[in-house]
């Protein structure tokens, strides 16, 4: 587990180099097959390494805020420059990830309409800079449960970069986009999957 600090003891640390990504997500109508109800979008992002991860990427707080960090990543990695607050952000880690020490993980979400979502996902591949180079392409998060394992618990099965998982977890139980059973459920079976 990550060490939970401030946003503000964080930018008072020194030595240590901060990401800020964000989940950017929304309402949705549309249903899987004509009857399972998708319920809402959750975008992440499939990164050069092959790991899952959200949007976003390292800021310099001497040369820019974070959130206008975020914004420079986000028009990087996503194609639009999407605009993000202090009032966005959820939680500060210090990272225990033996592959980025020193590292302070910021974690912001945004809700958005279903059509600034769609835009984002075209402009992710249409204007973004680095697609298909740092970032493979933007994935939805099935959130519903189909038949063994379907749907959130196989895409949970997968590997995330640093704690992006557990910002991932998280996020959809502050959002209310699931409930604390459904999520557990969700973790319960993934775990039997990586066996
Ligand atoms: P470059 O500027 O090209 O180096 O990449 P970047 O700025 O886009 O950085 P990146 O998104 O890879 O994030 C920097 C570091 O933060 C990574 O090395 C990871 O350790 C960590 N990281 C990446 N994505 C996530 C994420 O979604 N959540 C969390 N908590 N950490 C992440
Ligand atoms: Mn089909
Ligand atoms: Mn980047
Ligand atoms: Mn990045
Ligand atoms: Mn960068
Ligand atoms: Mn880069």
């Amino acid at each position: 587990m990550a060490e939970r600090i401030t946003r503000e003891d964080a930018l008072t640390r020194e030595g240590f180099r901060h990401a800020c990504h964000i989940m950017l997500y929304g309402d949705s109508s549309a249903k899987l097959f004509g009857k399972i109800p998708i319920k809402h979008i959750v975008l992440m992002q499939m990164r050069f390494d092959g790991l899952l991860g959200f949007p976003g990427g390292l800021v310099s707080p001497s040369k820019e805020t974070l959130e206008a960090g975020l914004s420079r990543e986000l028009h990087e990695e996503v194609g639009v420059a999407v605009p993000v607050g202090v009032d966005d952000h959820i939680s500060s880690c210090l990272s225990q990830s033996p592959s980025s020490p020193r590292l302070i993980t910021h974690f912001y979400i945004k809700k958005m309409t279903e059509p600034e979502l769609k835009e984002i996902e075209r402009a992710a591949v249409t204007t973004a800079t680095d697609h298909g180079l740092e970032v493979m392409g933007m994935v939805r998060v099935p959130l519903y449960f189909l038949k063994n394992g379907g749907g959130l618990p196989y895409f949970l099965s997968h590997s995330f970069i640093c704690n992006s998982r557990a910002q991932l977890l998280s996020a959809l139980l502050h959002c209310r986009l699931l409930s604390q059973g459904e999520l557990e459920k969700a973790v319960r079976q993934a775990e039997q999957m990586r066996r």
